[in-house]
């Protein structure tokens, strides 16, 4: 008989610890998975990308239906109405069955949702609520929570986090959007589609920080024409609650005269860190990082034996599916096997109207390490997006002058996120831009764009 519970506990049932825990009972281990929400799926499920992705899709056929932009496709809609509360209660059924779906997948892998809070009293003990469980291995995938902004207290009313805003019953007149980042992007979309005048505030001189530098100009141009006020370069300093009303105290980044702006609602999205307090590290000897992460080795093991970390909880992009494949990785390591993951192909998505999608390097990362060559093809010259009226964005190439590979792709296109995975694959195999550019692609279909621009790294695209 085995000395402890369980071969492997993890914490947190988020994208990366809800697949460790059931990739882990197909390979034999004796799993259980600790977490204290009412429902499985972490952040991601309950209240991140799905929910964010169920408001984008549903505000995104409202404004198609309501500004009378299908007219020129010979679609007149007459009296197109809001209904925010069925808008809202669908995507509550859509997070249910997903939460529910994980809930089926632990009872047929043989998964233990262990209910409750999990702290370290030993390396290899956990208490859950007051019940002592031993695991020969545990792993942290705690996820991560929303950063505070210093002054600027969260009611969920009228100053909310993204949770907040992905639950408002009423569209505010006036949301001001404090960073202008994914969560800023994307949940500023919704309530601008459904109404809103949002006004993202910024601290740095452009949206978007980590994307290529190209995208990042084009998405202000993208967002300002949708009618989003933009004020890059500007911090907040305080935020006064009135009533139902907010005062929010700007000023340029760099220093000088401080400006007023009244909201109905303000959204504080300026970053994610990561969940470790109370989880008792100190008690095992772990430490975090000047960035509250988690340092771990290639593995995915910490500097204590038996004991793992994962997803938003360790350094990396904060993205459910990295955090999924670190899951899997992760189990494969502690059954025995091995478990990788190739952090330089981990693609990115904003998921507005066009949406943005990137992998690999950006040109100026590229630049800094050598020689590129870069191809870019706009939607413009690509036939399916003209019959589709819907020529917004491009595709850019990047690859290393000498030997053609590909180190980075970015795409701004309604079908930005799908086309991403043709690039990352591509790059996951080591390709070239010409073993993309003699890929015969279907026509007519946006991935063409992408045969053009790496068509266009050797200068020689056809249709522009
Ligand atoms: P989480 O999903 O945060 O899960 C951690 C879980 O651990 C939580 O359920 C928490 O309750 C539990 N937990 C924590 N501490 C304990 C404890 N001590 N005991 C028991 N349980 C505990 N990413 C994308 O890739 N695509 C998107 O479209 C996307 N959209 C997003 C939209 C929003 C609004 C937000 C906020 C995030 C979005 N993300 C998106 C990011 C994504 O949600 C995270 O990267 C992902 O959820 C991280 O997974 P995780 O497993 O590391 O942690
Ligand atoms: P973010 O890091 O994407 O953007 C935060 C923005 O706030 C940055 O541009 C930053 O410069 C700015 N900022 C910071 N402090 C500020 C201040 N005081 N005043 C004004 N601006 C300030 O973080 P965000 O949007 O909160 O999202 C958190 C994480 O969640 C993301 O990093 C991403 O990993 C994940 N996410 C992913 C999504 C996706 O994949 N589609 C969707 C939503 C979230």
């Amino acid at each position: 008989m085995s000395d402890f519970d369980y071969d492997l506990i993890v914490i947190g049932a988020g994208p990366g610890g809800y697949v460790a825990a059931i990739r882990a009972a197909q390979l034999g281990l004796k799993t259980a998975c600790v977490e204290s929400r009412e429902t499985l799926g972490g952040t991601c499920l309950n209240v991140g990308c799905i929910p964010s992705k169920a408001l984008l899709h549903a505000s995104e056929l409202f404004e198609e239906a309501h500004s009378g932009a299908l007219a020129k496709f010979g679609v007149n809609i007459a009296g197109a109405a809001l209904d925010l509360g069925q808008m809202q209660a669908n995507k509550a059924g859509v997070v249910k069955e997903l939460t529910g779906g994980i809930e089926y997948l632990f009872k047929k892998n043989k998964v233990t949702w262990l209910k409750g809070k999990g702290r370290f009293t030993g390396a290899h003990t956990l208490d859950v609520d007051g019940q002592k469980v031993t695991g020969k291995n545990i792993v942290i995938a705690t996820g991560s929570s929303v950063t505070p902004l210093p002054g600027v207290t969260i009611d969920q009313q009228v100053v909310v986090d993204s949770t907040g805003a992905l639950a408002f019953d009423k569209v505010p007149a006036h949301l001001v959007v404090i960073g202008g980042g994914v969560i800023g992007l994307e949940l500023g979309s919704v309530w601008k589609r459904l109404g809103a005048n949002v006004t993202v505030i910024e601290f740095l001189d452009q949206l978007l920080p980590g994307m290529d530098g190209e995208v990042r100009k084009e998405a202000a141009k993208i967002f300002k024409k949708q009618g989003m006020a933009l004020k890059l370069g500007t911090k907040v300093t305080g935020v006064a609650v009135k009533g139902k009303k907010a005062m929010v105290t700007v000023e340029p980044a760099a220093g000088g005269a401080a400006e007023q702006i009244e909201a109905d609602a303000v959204l504080v999205a300026i970053g994610r860190r990561p969940n470790t307090e109370g989880l008792g590290l100190d008690v095992i000897g772990l430490e975090t990082n000047a960035r509250g992460q988690i340092e771990i080795d290639h593995e995915f093991g910490t500097k204590v034996p038996g004991v793992w970390a994962i997803g938003d909880v360790v350094p990396g992009p904060m993205l459910a599916h990295k955090a999924e494949d670190e899951g899997v990785a992760v189990a494969e390591n502690i059954a025995g096997l091995t478990g990788l993951v190739n952090h330089d192909v981990i693609p990115g998505v904003v998921y507005t109207h066009p949406e943005f999608a990137s992998v690999g390097l950006t040109e100026e990362q590229a630049k800094e390490r050598g020689e590129i060559k870069v191809g870019k093809f706009p939607f413009m010259a690509n036939s399916r997006a003209k019959a589709n009226r819907d020529t917004e964005g491009f595709v850019k190439v990047i690859a290393d002058a000498k030997s053609d590979r590909v180190l980075g792709v970015h795409i701004i296109s309604t079908l930005a996120g799908t086309m991403i995975a043709q690039a990352a694959q591509a790059m996951e195999f080591g390709a070239t831009s010409e073993d993309i550019a003699y890929t015969c692609h279907a026509h007519p279909t946006h991935a063409e764009a992408l045969k053009e621009a790496a068509m266009g790294v050797q200068g020689k695209p056809i249709h522009i």
